[in-house]
């Protein structure tokens, strides 16, 4: 089958959906690829480099009369039209926001896959577009915002005076608010965030940055991984946090977002005029109607008090050489799962849930929306059902509280007992066990949950000591224990040495360079 990769006629798009380097990824699966010229100029991909990679570089009809189509932004009508019946077009294709262009795909006889509609599960992580470019806004809403402030992000003590470090506000911590908090704090700002999901937290910590909790009982926890609306409690806390957080610091960063819903504003105008002379607010939510009452979408300006308020709506196209090849890389993810033999024959299978989510239209019918699939991020409450006309509940009597001083008091005799008829070495290795239960204890809960898999794979090599033990007893002429200590030994090297290879894995992950 042959991929067309067409260049990008949306104003203001920079990227392309393929780059020299996926142009190989793609021709590794077996497939032709036509790139249609000058589609990757914008984002400094000459066509050179696109022939050298293997590519046919050809006009826009050869780009778009290929088999499968990959491109970035949705068709306009002339390009559907230039689609042939039984094509196949991967983009992002908004289909909730834009039902009738699916209706329109439907009707050409294509098959249409919305990059966009990529469930956040594990398993699509690898071709999750969405977080790959809110990833790329939230760096570029940093630089977007140092180049608007005046001043430095880091402090500084110079020879003509001390500068403080520029306070930076993150609201929402998504995918772009902790890229947001990285960058921020990789620029030396002093960072806070908050965000309605408090399990948030200890990400935004770990980047280094502050979190501010809403104390409030209904929080936005959700059961999909994104957030849900919060209620009349919740958001009087907020504004009152961020009144008081606008009037300190330098720099917001919003990407507060909620999906199918109009973005919750957060910062109000009054808490703009509380800003000084010089401050930032680069809000992302700017095309969902934006966090901030006052940002204009697609718009820079500056207020009467001197506040810049960037809402532009294409971050992450300001970046376009890293966006296109994260973009073009998620594309090669998605045509890998969907090419099992590797010979450039395209495969729909809709048993497999990433594929079906995707899919918005299937050989001109509308399979849109797909089945609901769980992306629990929190486990889900179940529905609490509520008998007609139930009597209230009877509240519960508290126990009497030496009802548990009884029970301790008995099982500790019990135990004085049970050791003191028990022959010493049980005596002893009871005492070890308890010892090491303790010690345990205290060694796992005082490491940070992040080190947990590390530390537990640190610890198979305790499985050590059982290779020593069962090598003592390879020496045994019983053939049963020779047997059961070798199959002992080989079962505790595959803990060590497997404890070992993934510890190393993960530290690989932290190492710089
Ligand atoms: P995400 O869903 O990963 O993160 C949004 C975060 O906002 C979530 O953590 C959610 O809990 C939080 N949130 C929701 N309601 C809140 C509230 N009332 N208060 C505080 N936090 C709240 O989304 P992602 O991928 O990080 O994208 C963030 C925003 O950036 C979206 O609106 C997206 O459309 C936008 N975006 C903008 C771009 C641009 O060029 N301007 C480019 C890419 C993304």
């Amino acid at each position: 089958m042959q991929i067309g990769i067409p260049l990008e006629v949306t104003r203001g798009e920079n990227r392309v959906a393929a780059t020299p380097k996926t142009v190989l990824q793609l021709i590794a699966l077996g497939y032709d690829v036509v790139v249609q010229e000058g589609a990757g100029v914008r984002a400094s991909f000459e066509d050179a480099a696109y022939a050298d990679a293997g590519a046919v570089v050809g006009d826009v009809n050869a780009a778009w009369h290929s088999d499968v189509v990959l491109a970035v932004n949705p068709p306009t009508d002339e390009q559907i039209a230039a689609l042939h019946a039984g094509a196949t077009l991967i983009s992002f294709l908004a289909p909730r926001q834009d039902p009738e262009l699916t209706a329109k795909l439907a009707a050409q006889g294509v098959t249409a896959l919305s990059m966009d509609m990529v469930p956040r599960t594990s398993r699509a992580q690898a071709l999750d577009a969405l977080s790959a470019m809110a990833n790329i806004s939230g760096y570029r809403a940093v630089i977007e915002a140092a180049h608007a402030f005046g001043r430095f992000f880091t402090g500084q003590v110079t020879a003509a005076g001390k500068v403080p470090p520029a306070k930076v506000l993150v609201a929402g911590t998504g995918v772009a608010g902790l890229a947001a908090i990285g960058a921020a704090n990789a620029l030396g700002a002093v960072v806070r965030a908050t965000d309605v999901r408090p399990e948030t937290a200890e990400q935004v910590e770990s980047m280094g940055a502050t979190f501010l909790h809403v104390r409030s009982e209904d929080q936005g926890i959700s059961s999909d991984g994104y957030a849900k609306e919060v209620g009349a409690d919740y958001a009087a806390l907020a504004r009152q946090l961020y009144a008081e957080q606008a009037a300190d610091v330098d720099i917001i960063i919003t990407t507060a977002a909620i999906p199918g819903r109009a973005s919750p504003k957060l910062i109000t105008a009054d808490m703009v005029a509380s800003m000084r002379n010089g401050s930032v607010i680069v809000d992302l939510a700017a095309q969902g109607g934006g966090n901030c009452e006052m940002t204009r979408p697609g718009e820079s300006w500056v207020t009467e008090n001197g506040v810049t308020i960037i809402g532009w709506t294409d971050l992450a196209s300001r970046l376009p050489g890293q966006s296109s090849q994260l973009y073009g890389t998620n594309l090669v993810n998605a045509l890998t799962l969907m090419t099992p033999e590797k010979d450039g024959q395209l495969v729909l299978d809709f048993d497999d849930e990433v594929v079906r989510t995707m899919t918005t239209v299937r050989e001109g019918h509308v399979t849109f929306p797909p089945p609901p699939i769980e992306v629990s991020a929190a486990p889900t409450l179940a529905p609490a059902v509520v008998a007609e006309a139930s009597p209230p509940p009877v509240p519960k009597k508290p126990k009497p509280w030496w009802l548990s001083v009884v029970w301790v008091g008995l099982a500790g005799m019990g135990l004085i007992a049970l050791l003191t008829i028990s022959p010493s070495i049980f005596v002893t290795l009871f005492g070890i066990f308890v010892l090491a239960g303790v010690v345990g204890y205290y060694v796992v809960w005082n490491v940070t949950y992040a080190l947990h898999t590390p530390l537990m794979s640190v610890t198979n090599a305790i499985s050590g000591i059982i290779i020593v033990g069962a090598m003592t007893q390879l020496a045994d002429d019983n053939p049963w224990v020779k047997g059961i200590s070798f199959i002992a030994i080989a079962l505790a090297a595959i803990n060590v040495f497997g404890g070992f290879t993934v510890t190393h894995r993960m530290l690989t992950m932290f190492r710089k360079g």
